[in-house]
């Protein structure tokens, strides 16, 4: 593996690589010693051109205990805004010894043009683009489910909302697909679920109480209004009526379920705070896998 562009078509064997060497670093972060020297020397440049607040932190807080130099480039104070491309920001960057670039753009496709396009001992991650995909999420995602349900081959598994935009969804689809999910479903307005759907080895439902019944997880998405300019938007009183997660919904699925969100949640329009702060919300300790998940991708990409 050189780069971690997307989970599409990466095999099984790669996916259970990546989440057990988290497992190996999730124990080395709850012990006293939380730095270990693996990219000692090694300079890192976090390149995020759209918000974040996890995604960053989680790559810059992994880095450091990976022992790496990071840099966190202030795009808005960037020379981009003086009209300098994104090839040749990444090339200035490079001739200051990058050895890895994070990149998150609101283009699809950008993080693959960076990797076609630096020297052959720089890695790239997707740290999501565009639409298209958010890899190391879905990665914490299946580090998660598989923490709390010990694998896949036996699940009932419900990703709710809005599936068009969401590029998590597209990395939690192909995750789960290639681990054997045997009942992937996803659940949403047909309006906020993409044409390729139906070729996706997924089972669609439009209707919440009908999508979560029975389910093991039920991973819950946020509208992603920043892409959709132009689209007729229903309110958020109106979105949560029909799609919004409240206890007697999540009462449907299983009583042991599950519930995840990739953040960041907009609480009464997907999902009722009682649900998102509930016994069975699993939202933070995603955040904090996704440390070591990250820490994982960083140090297989970097040949350890
Ligand atoms: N899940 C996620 O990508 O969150 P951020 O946008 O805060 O990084």
């Amino acid at each position: 593996l050189r780069h971690l562009l997307s989970l599409d078509g990466l095999p099984a064997r790669i996916l259970t690589q990546i989440l057990d060497t988290a497992e190996g670093f999730l124990s080395v972060s709850e012990q006293e010693v939380k730095k270990v020297p693996l990219l000692r020397g090694k300079a890192i440049f976090n390149l995020f051109f759209e918000p974040s607040t996890r995604t960053r932190t989680t790559f810059e807080i992994a880095a450091k205990r990976l022992s790496a130099d990071v840099v966190n480039l202030n795009i808005s104070a960037s020379s981009q805004s003086k009209g300098e491309t994104l090839l040749d920001t990444v090339a200035n960057l490079s001739a200051m010894h990058a050895d890895m670039f994070v990149v998150r753009h609101s283009s699809a496709g950008a993080a693959h043009l960076i990797a076609r396009n630096v020297a052959e001992h720089i890695r790239v991650i997707n740290a999501g683009d565009g639409r298209h995909a958010h890899p190391t999420q879905g990665l914490l995602d299946m580090f998660t489910i598989r923490h709390y349900k010990g694998g896949f081959h036996n699940l009932r598994i419900a990703i709710v909302g809005d599936i068009l935009h969401s590029r998590v969804a597209r990395s939690q689809i192909n995750a789960l697909t290639t681990l054997g999910c045997p009942e992937l479903r996803v659940v949403a307005p047909k309006t906020l679920l993409p044409h390729e759907v139906e070729g996706m080895g997924v089972h669609v439902y439009h209707r919440l109480e009908e999508g979560i019944e029975d389910v093991d997880v039920v991973m819950m998405l946020r509208l992603q209004n920043e892409r959709m300019q132009g689209a007729l938007l229903p309110s958020p009183q109106e979105y949560f009526k029909y799609w919004g997660l409240t206890p007697d919904k999540l009462k449907l699925a299983k009583p042991d379920a599950i519930v995840m969100h990739p953040g960041p949640m907009n609480r009464g329009v997907e999902i009722d705070s009682d649900v998102a702060d509930g016994e069975q919300s699993v939202i933070l300790p995603q955040v904090t896998y996704g440390i070591a998940v990250r820490m994982a991708v960083m140090s297989i990409l970097a040949g350890n």
